[in-house]
């Protein structure tokens, strides 16, 4: 694995999906026990998509799961498709059947989006009011994440902040319905100024077809991606790639170590 800084980030370049899951794995349990021995709790919202599948196993295994006091964290979803918890393609619904299911963490801890096939508006209100409740929020305060996962889609996307959509304008809510017309969807998604408020942020991209815009995002400085405006204001940003995500950002020679 090869470490370098590029736009105040750290970028981990990694072999394969293998070692990019392993170091995220790692980097999830020194930043919750980091977080649970100085706060006595954790909060982690999880991302969506394929990337993270191996992460969510490798957590949920006996060689990682041990290693935290899960009862100590609580989990989130950065984003949510209108979708009931039980479908195929729900974020939290993945995430409990891939990891959550496995590593015995209490019922109360675990805070999914509820019922955002019904009304989306209303689930993103109800999804703010319980975040407000968690992290005992006046108006206006956003929450502190100890850490919250992001994907990034190969038009740039994280979260459910596509482009050219709505959410992307938010600056007052904590989590807002978009709807995303180039899908014909509407989702539940964090607004940019809840993921920067996070003390850390962990991108996992991988494969050829994110090299481009990765290329852009971590060298460029025209803003031309939703990704480029997660830029947490005190918190840590690492991106966690694999070599072929990469590949056009390191023939940039970009990056300093
Ligand atoms: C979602 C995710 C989304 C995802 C990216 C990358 O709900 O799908 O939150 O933002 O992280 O689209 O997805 P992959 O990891 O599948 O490439």
């Amino acid at each position: 694995m090869k470490t370098l800084v590029a736009q105040r980030a750290q970028v981990k370049v990694c072999d394969n999906h293998v070692e990019m899951a392993t170091e995220a794995s790692k980097e999830v349990i020194r930043i919750t026990n980091g977080a649970i021995s100085s706060r006595g709790k954790c909060a982690i919202a999880l991302s969506g998509g394929t990337t993270p599948q191996l992460l969510y196993d490798k957590l949920g295994s006996k060689a990682f799961s041990g290693q935290v006091n899960w009862g100590a964290v609580h989990f989130f979803v950065s984003d949510e498709r209108c979708v009931p918890l039980n479908d195929k393609d729900s974020n939290f619904g993945n995430a409990q059947r891939e990891f959550l299911s496995k590593i015995g963490v209490p019922a109360e801890n675990l805070h999914p989006v509820k019922n955002p096939d019904k009304a989306p508006a209303k689930a993103a209100l109800a999804y703010e009011k319980e975040i407000k409740e968690f992290f005992q929020l006046t108006d206006g305060e956003f929450p502190k994440f100890d850490l919250i996962l992001l994907g990034m889609g190969p038009d740039g996307h994280c979260a459910s902040l596509f482009p050219n959509t709505k959410a992307l304008e938010e600056k007052q809510r904590i989590c807002v319905e978009n709807l995303v017309e180039k899908l014909q969807v509407t989702r539940i998604t964090f607004s940019i100024p809840t993921i920067n408020h996070a003390r850390n942020v962990m991108f996992m991209v991988q494969g050829p077809e994110k090299s481009k815009v990765l290329k852009e995002v971590l060298v460029g400085d025209t803003v031309l991606y939703p990704v480029q405006h997660i830029m947490p204001e005190a918190g840590n940003l690492q991106w966690l790639l694999d070599k072929k995500a990469a590949s056009d950002f390191l023939k940039s020679g970009a990056g300093s170590r």
